[in-house]
This record gives structure tokens, sequence and C-alpha cells, in this order.
């Protein structure tokens, strides 16, 4: 079984060979939290966290440790469970900085990273409060979904009083490979995703487009922008158009994941490559041609989303899609990319349902806590 580490120059759970099992939660602090109340609770969490990552009970009284007369300290369900390659990773939300009424409740506000705000409006958003925003946020990636779950609870019962979860989403059949050593999985539309991705291997590109810009708010360096965007995919309709429409909308064959203008899964795509009546291999619309960096200014996003199935909703339909995750060095980068796709030829068969954006401090030092730069 595998184990990561918590303490570090950056965050885990980024760069981490993605793992196949997701609990996103998104929290809202208590009206009554402060500024002692706030660092206290991140104190907790990483400490709890650091425990947990290493395959340990939340805490050295553990489930079975405390007195027979007390609810124990950890919920138990992880018991004899390995570590499972959990990662656990924490991000503030822009109402951190300043919240509804404006106030700046813990004294951050001039610390505010410039970039950091709820995104804008894209063409075709039917996001729904439910499922959107947060003022912070803990990424629990594990190889078990129990390890994953009990993480996120035992984290959210630390919270109790100071913050509480406002959403949080499960996933499973992760849908990005971030590492050249993972084969690339597929997306519930059958598709391989995460071909062209960021990968930990290339260095040079994941320290210029994953990492916060060194323009950035000196407590973010090392850090990174944390966007999520539950997309709910029309899957009875795709399900419906024939195979050669399926990856004209995506730009890539549907068995090996190869640009439909020639060559394996790993060539490039050449986008004014014609066929024998002069129409373009790839065609203009495609998710492909409009994600790629020749057409968003060169910016690279690191995905790192999961599939999710939330059951069926009242008329029989799947209610599922893609729990899109991506790391990248602003804010504005991920805005460029999501506006030169929100009205590709994928985005009929899409409904963007949520969105929450976070910024992910670096890595905490032992004896440190996560974030701590913030409030040095
Ligand atoms: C590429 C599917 C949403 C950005 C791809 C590929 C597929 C795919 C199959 C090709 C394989 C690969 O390189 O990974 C989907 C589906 C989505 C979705 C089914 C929604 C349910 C998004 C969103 C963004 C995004 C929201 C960012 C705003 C990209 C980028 C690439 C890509 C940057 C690589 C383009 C390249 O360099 O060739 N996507 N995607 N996708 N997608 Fe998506």
């Amino acid at each position: 079984t595998t184990t990561y580490p918590f303490y570090g120059e950056h965050q885990s759970g980024i760069t981490t060979p993605a793992q196949d099992r997701l609990h996103f939660a998104a929290f809202t602090v208590s009206p009554s939290l402060d500024r002692v109340g706030l660092i206290e609770l991140l104190s907790d969490w990483t400490v709890a966290a650091a425990r947990l990552t290493a395959g340990l009970d939340v805490s050295e009284e553990g489930a079975l440790g405390g007195p027979d007369v007390a609810p124990p300290d950890d919920t138990g369900e992880a018991l004899e469970l390995p570590a499972s390659g959990l990662t656990l990773t924490f991000g503030f939300g822009p109402g951190l900085f300043e919240d509804a009424d404006g106030a700046d409740r813990f004294g951050i506000a001039v610390r505010r990273p410039p970039g950091l705000a709820q995104l804008p409006r894209f063409a075709g958003d039917a996001l729904r409060p439910e499922w959107s925003g947060g003022d912070l946020c803990i990424q629990a990636c594990a190889d078990d979904p129990q390890v994953a779950v009990h993480a996120i609870r035992n984290l959210s019962r630390i919270a109790f009083g100071r913050a509480s979860i406002s959403w949080s989403q499960l996933g499973f059949g992760r849908t990005s490979s971030t590492s050249t050593a993972q084969t690339t999985p597929r997306n519930l539309f059958g598709f391989k995703d995460g071909t062209a991705n960021l990968k930990l291997e290339d260095r040079a590109a994941v320290d210029e487009w994953v990492w916060a810009a060194h323009d950035d708010v000196a407590w973010m360096r090392g850090g990174s922008y944390l966007v999520t965007r539950k997309i709910r995919m029309v899957i009875e309709v795709w399900d419906r158009q024939q195979r050669v429409e399926q990856e004209r909308v995506i730009g890539r064959s549907k068995g090996e994941g190869a640009p439909l203008s020639g060559g394996s899964e790993f060539s490039e795509p050449v986008f004014d490559a014609e066929g024998a009546t002069g129409e373009p291999l790839i065609d203009p619309t495609s998710h492909v041609r409009r994600a790629h960096p020749s057409n968003v200014g060169g910016v690279r996003l690191l995905r790192r989303g999961y599939n999710y199935v939330d059951g069926s909703d009242p008329l029989g339909t799947l209610d599922a899609g893609l729990f899109f995750i991506s790391f990248q060095r602003s804010v504005d980068a991920f805005v460029t990319v999501q506006n030169a796709i929100a009205t590709d030829a994928l985005a009929e068969y899409l409904k963007h349902v949520g969105s929450a954006v976070f910024a992910v401090p670096p890595g905490a030092r032992e004896g440190g806590f996560v974030g701590e730069g913030l409030f040095g």
C-alpha cells in the first residue's frame, strides 16, 4: 500500500499520481469563528491530516484508546485499513478573505491573492448553490473510498462548532492521469481522458503552469489554485450519437484516443490537416481544438477530476458526470480555457451545475500548520 507524506514543499494531492477515489468537501466557517479560532482549526486539521495520511487513527487515543464512557476520538471505520495512498489537500475560498457583509473577520484581507475571486459566469452555466462555493475545502483522494470518506468525516468532526460542510462530492475512476507511469483512464463518455494533461515528470511545465506565479502574494509561493466544476453529462443523448459524431465532438478517436489528424495516442494534433475533400480532420469546434494550448495563449492546466454517479433522477435518467478538478498557477488560467470551451461541440452534452475556487497554500512544515504563511 502506498503512503504519501503530508509535510513538504507542496501539498500532496496535486502532482501525486491520481488515486482512484475522491471525497471532496467544501466548508462554511461559523459566524463566531475569529482569527485565533481559525488558526487553531488549521493547526488541529494539520496534526490530524498528518496522522490520517500515515494510515493512523485521527488522534493518539483514536478509536479504541479513550475512556470507556466517552465517544471515541476516531469514528473507527478505517481500523485495519492501510493508508491506501490517502492525500489531504486544503484550500481557502474567496469568502475567507471577505465575508458576505464585506467584513475582514480574520484580518487577512490585505493578503488576499489579487486573482482569487468567484469565477465569472460562463456561457451555458446552470450553477446550483448547493454544489458551489465554500470558505474552506478539503480534497481527500485515496485508492479505497472508505479511507477517503473516513478522513473527511473525522476532519469535519474536528471542525465542529468552527466550520461545517456545505457540500461534498464522492468520485470514482480518476478521469486523468497525472503521471506518465499511469495508463490513461476513461470518462463516462467512454473516451480516454488525460492524454494531453500536464504530467508530474514534466517538471518545467509543472513549475510554469501549476505553482502560483512568482508575482503572486508571498504566502502562496509553492501553492496553487484549485477549481472544481460539477459537470452533469447528458448521458442518454450522448449514447445515441454515432461513434464518428462522438469522435468529431472530442477531436480524438474513441479506441486509442489518437488525434483525428492521425498517429497514436500521444501524437500531437495537427489542426490544419485536411481530408480528401478539403475538410479539416479535426473539427474547429471540437473540445480538443478549443482547449489546446495553441488556442488559449499557451495556457495549460493540471486536470485531476473524477467520474461521479449520484444515483438516478426522478425521470429515471442517470445523475452522472464529471467532477472536474484542475490545479493551475492562477484563477485566470482556468477562466481562459473555460471561456474557450464553453461553446465547443461538447458543451451541447454537458451542464455545469457546480463551481468553486480555492487558493491552495504550499505544504506545511513539521511543527507548523497548513496555510501558516497567511498569518505570519
Ligand atoms: C482534453 C473530455 C471538461 C480542458 C480532453 C479530452 C477529453 C476530454 C476526452 C482528450 C484527452 C485528453 O487530452 O485528456 C472532457 C469532458 C469534459 C471536459 C467529457 C466534461 C464533462 C473540461 C473542462 C476543461 C477541460 C471543464 C477546462 C476548463 C481540457 C484540456 C484538454 C482536454 C486543457 C487538453 C487539450 C489538449 O492540449 O489537447 N477533455 N473534458 N475539459 N480538456 Fe476536457
